[in-house]
């Protein structure tokens, strides 16, 4: 790719105080619908921050929102409330909708499910388009550069040709090939696979993923759970509501209303350095999420406790005693660093374990290979 030119400004000057490796900046984005049978609130405050160079996908449930998302993202709709800021610019405040267009065209690409090649033009021509659009690199330089487009997904072979005559797979790389055209930083996809076969999906991957090790941001909505393992976040949205990350991460297996409704009612709770979180031999009352830091999970609190296991962010402590019951057998304490956890009731997580028979499986294994460890360890004493 080469280097982007300099380009005029695209006519959004309005800077903000945001975090400075963030891409996207999301503040209680509330989306509401309006129609004859009523209001309809689809996005319910939505705080996200996404930081540059970012793969990201965005799952959930065919209705919950993910495409509402996208399009406060890319400002093809407006929130009803709340704050979008992407590469440092407020893209709703005080701007009109051809400022934004504007924008759109020189900062974002945006690839979506059913390509939409104008079928009169050749894969180049398509891609000289959104340059035109645009008004991006000189006129002249306009052809080249989208063979360089075309060459970087493969298809500089096809370029003359009309997308009817090439697969399906292929109309997409020529989707993105039009995308990346202008060089933006941020790449947005709505379902960019859901049209494909699994091959032709994979080398869209493929592609999203070495445009990430160049630099670009790429956040992309997917139904195809086989997907988000690819990307290096996963964000999932629950009937408008985004779920906690160290939730979905910690018990992966739940249903998405289970984890929304761990989200809502955990507790957040901080702990200083080396600072006691769980106590030997006390009852246990909540399940522990690690959201920030790690810790030392001891045989006992005194000089001679052993270190049993080390835990970092995501991992979870308590589930032996709140599955099997009694008292706590192990000590849990901070590391080095403060340590931030969410911590869910005992009789909740209880209920939402016997509702979920595969998180059950799975924590009932997590059980039993802490103990063999844990049994281990005494023994060697
Ligand atoms: N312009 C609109 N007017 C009214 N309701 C809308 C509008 N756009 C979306 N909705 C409603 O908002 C909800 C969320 O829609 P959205 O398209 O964001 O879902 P999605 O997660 O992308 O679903 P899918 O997986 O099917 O693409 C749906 O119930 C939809 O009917
Ligand atoms: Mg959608």
């Amino acid at each position: 790719m080469t280097p982007p030119r300099a380009r005029p400004k695209a006519g959004l000057a309005i800077h903000d105080m945001s975090h400075p490796d963030a891409m996207i900046d999301m503040h209680g984005i509330v989306k509401t619908f309006k129609n004859a049978a009523g209001e309809f609130t689809v996005l319910k405050g939505i705080d996200l921050t996404i930081y540059r160079g970012e793969f990201v996908s965005i799952v959930g449930k065919s209705g919950s929102g993910k495409s509402t998302l996208l399009n406060m993202i890319t400002g093809i709709d407006h929130p009803t409330a709340g704050k979008v800021v992407i590469g440092g610019t407020d893209i709703y405040t005080g701007v009109t909708e051809s400022q934004r267009s504007r924008w759109r065209g020189r900062n974002l690409g945006i690839v979506f499910q059913f390509f939409q090649l104008l079928p009169m033009l050749t894969l180049v021509e398509n891609v000289m388009l959104s340059m035109d659009y645009a008004e991006m690199h000189d006129f002249d330089e306009r052809p080249e550069r989208a063979m360089e487009m075309l060459k970087l997904v493969g298809l500089e072979k096809f370029a003359n040709k009309l997308p009817v005559l090439v697969s399906t797979g292929q109309q997409q790389l020529a989707a993105i090939a039009r995308a990346l055209a202008c060089d933006p930083p941020l790449l947005v996809a709505d379902e960019p696979t859901g049209n494909l076969d699994s091959k032709s999906a994979d080398a869209i991957i493929d592609l999203f993923e070495e445009l990430s090790r160049r630099g670009k941001t790429i956040v992309m909505v997917t139904h195809d759970p086989s997907l988000t393992s690819r990307t290096t976040r996963n964000i999932i949205i629950s009937d408008g509501e985004l779920i906690d990350e160290t939730v979905s991460r910690a018990l992966p297996l739940l249903r998405h209303r289970h984890m929304l409704e761990i989200t809502k009612n955990a507790r957040r709770e901080s702990f200083q350095p080396h600072e006691v979180i769980l106590e030997c031999n006390q009852h246990v009352e909540d399940l522990y999420m690690i959201a920030n830091g790690s810790v030392d999970v001891m045989t006992g609190n005194g000089s001679r406790s052993r270190v049993l296991a080390h835990l970092e962010a995501n991992d979870l402590f308590g589930e032996i005693e709140l599955l099997r019951g009694g008292k706590s057998i192990a000590c849990v304490q901070a590391g080095n660093k403060p340590v931030e956890v969410l911590a869910f009731p005992r009789a909740d997580f209880l209920r939402i374990v016997e509702e979920s028979p595969i998180t059950a499986e799975a924590l009932g294994k997590i059980v039993q290979s802490r103990l063999e460890e844990h049994k281990k360890v005494i023994r060697k004493k």
